[in-house]
């Protein structure tokens, strides 16, 4: 059994969450790494399928990761998870060594999202892949993956349940990126419903960045156990080399002159925003 799944059981059990943040670069695999280290928690690497293909695939991806653990010498339990994935993806990345994979069925008919998450749990549990599954929908839209933000009903969600998903994402009122301002917050007696009717099976929320601390903590104590963050890491990271580039604007001669023109100074103000925006998730998901 890889050891994120007895994490995540473990999570369930004590009612925390494990972080799992999107990564787009050789930076950010790092700065989540570090973060999880740094922090003494266990951590999910996520990437959904546009930022693998921007890095180079599937393959280059997972070696990065193995080597990265080796050199960042990581000894908390760590996994590497394909986020959103297409039915085609999730097999790929199964086939390169994925530790754990997300199919996201939600935007096909409900028989057809049953039909395939049971083949692909099928797979994945052959090669001891976890895979996390969808019900409802995730409002919103990022890296090509669009939601109407459908509420998740309990008898979908047990008609998955009962495939055998190590997780489940479940739509409760949460969004991928911004909320807009009459959002009416998360779906709370929903949640209650579907965990008093799943028993013991992790649940997921999608779209944490922009809801508010309280009610993450409060889906936390309701039975979530992965917490997925993106958005956040995606500010936090432009906000950081917008500021410099200001510094570089304001004091030119002397950023010349120190040779601050090089690409690693502007990405290494990101890398570093990235890393305190993970540490501060996770001490917040791991804290309850
Ligand atoms: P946010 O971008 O809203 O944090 O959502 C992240 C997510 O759900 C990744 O799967
Ligand atoms: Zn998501
Ligand atoms: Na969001």
């Amino acid at each position: 059994m890889h050891p994120i799944k007895h994490e995540i059981q473990k999570a369930e059990r004590a009612g925390y969450a494990i972080g799992a943040f999107n990564s787009i670069n050789l930076e950010w695999m790092q700065a989540i790494l570090r973060a999880g280290e740094a922090t003494g928690q266990p951590v999910i690497l996520q990437t959904s399928v546009p930022p693998v293909a921007y890095m180079g695939g599937l393959g280059l991806v997972k070696s990065l990761y193995d080597h990265l653990l080796e050199a960042l010498e990581i000894s908390v339990p760590v996994a590497l998870h394909l986020d959103h994935g297409d039915a085609e993806t999730v097999r790929q990345a199964i086939a390169v060594g994925y530790d754990s994979v997300m199919f996201d069925g939600s935007h096909l008919p409900m028989a057809e999202n049953l039909r395939l998450s049971a083949e692909l749990i099928e797979l994945a549990q052959a090669h001891d892949v976890l895979i996390e599954c969808e019900v409802g929908s995730i409002g919103g839209s990022e890296d090509n993956i669009y939601g109407k933000g459908e509420i998740a009903s309990l008898a979908d969600a047990k008609a998955m349940a009962d495939l055998g998903p190590d997780y489940l994402a479940v739509g409760i009122g949460n969004i991928h990126g911004r909320y807009p301002e009459d959002w009416p917050g998360l779906d709370f007696d929903q949640l209650k419903i579907l965990k008093q009717g799943l028993g013991d099976l992790p649940l997921v929320l999608h779209g944490a960045s922009g809801i508010p601390d309280d009610q993450i903590k409060q889906a936390i104590k309701q039975g979530i156990s992965k917490v997925n963050v993106n958005t956040e890491c995606h500010l936090a990271f432009s906000t950081a080399m917008i500021d410099y580039v200001h510094e570089f604007e304001s004091h030119k001669e002397d950023y010349l002159n120190k040779k601050y023109y090089e690409g690693r100074h502007f990405l290494s103000a990101g890398y570093q925003a990235v890393e305190d925006k993970v540490k501060e998730r996770i001490e917040l998901f791991s804290r309850i």
